[in-house]
């Protein structure tokens, strides 16, 4: 058990959706959704420290983007598994916010699971991977996924999560042009989508060009709304699709935030530089996926 003043690290990797199929929308007003799910190298970053009481402290380059509420993901998540643990959600935790806001790679979610993940190791708790799934997905529907932090399938409302095996590391362009863009409206926009149960889960990719071959028999069905409602999307996946040794763009999640998967690291790095000087107001990031 960590002693109670000894401060906790827990990393939030960006969550980037490689292909992302919607198909009906259920019941409960959700869509089933099947996606591949892949974890890039930089993310958000926790501390979570023993307290009288809870607290959060939101910094980095996008706190001040975040609303810090009662409603804010990581508190939810501290409460939600204090109620389940039948004990109080004590905890000082703070948020360095690296991820542009309400972007498509999870930015909410990879910190709310990352809350549970540490929470459970600050408080010392003993809870079966299931219930912890669960708590996860009653705070939203990408939040179980980003507990795993592992290449994996996505299926259901986001909530059935298997491991990705064969999925290669390969280098990777994020980009977001600095336009939030809410899930809802992108999912009521949708008009054609390509359904669930499209595509074997038979990778057999192993290396960058398998990879590649797979995901263009896939798409982002969400790509197509998310760009009417945020034109300079279209623009982006443009921008990368020029640049040298870029094997695939796409939108990730519900946007806006697009990736280009590079041939290496070096041209990930060189285009990064490019889009940083040709478009000074985007975020742009050179990273590693898997
Ligand atoms: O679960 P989450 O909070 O991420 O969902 C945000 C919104 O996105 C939902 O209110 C819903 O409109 C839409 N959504 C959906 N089907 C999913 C996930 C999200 O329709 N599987």
């Amino acid at each position: 058990m960590p002693s109670p003043t000894e401060p906790l690290s827990e990393f939030a990797p960006a969550k980037i959706n490689l292909f992302l199929h919607v198909g009906e929308r259920r019941a409960d007003g959700f869509h089933d959704l099947e996606s591949l799910v892949v974890f890039a190298g930089m993310g958000d970053a926790l501390t979570l420290e023993c307290a009288g009481m809870l607290s959060l402290e939101i910094g980095g380059p996008f706190g001040a983007d975040l609303a810090l509420d009662a409603d804010n993901l990581v508190l939810r998540a501290a409460r939600a598994l204090a109620a389940h643990a039948g004990r109080e959600p004590e905890a000082a935790i703070i948020l360095t916010k690296n991820l542009p806001v309400a972007s498509g790679i999870g930015g909410g979610s990879a910190d709310a699971a990352a809350a549970l993940r540490g929470l459970v190791r600050l408080w010392d708790l003993s809870v079966p991977d299931a219930e912890l799934s669960a708590i996860a997905a009653a705070l939203g529907s990408d939040v179980p996924v980003c507990l795993s932090g592992r290449a994996s399938w996505m299926e259901g409302r986001g909530e059935r999560v298997t491991a990705a095996d064969g999925v290669p590391r390969v280098a990777a362009v994020l980009v977001n042009p600095r336009v939030a863009v809410p899930t809802g409206p992108v999912f009521k926009a949708l008009k054609t989508r390509r359904g669930v149960g499209a595509v074997s889960h038979d990778l057999q990719a192993r290396d960058v060009a398998g990879l590649v071959t797979y995901l263009k028999l896939t798409s982002n069905d969400l790509q197509a709304p998310a760009i009417e409602i945020a034109p300079v999307i279209g623009e982006v996946l443009n921008e990368l699709s020029r640049m040298p040794g870029c094997l695939l763009w796409r939108m990730s999640g519900s946007g806006a935030t697009c990736f280009g998967l590079f041939e290496d690291d070096d041209a990930a790095a060189m285009a990064a530089i490019a889009l940083e000087r040709s478009h000074p107001k985007w975020w742009v990031s050179a990273t590693r996926f898997g």
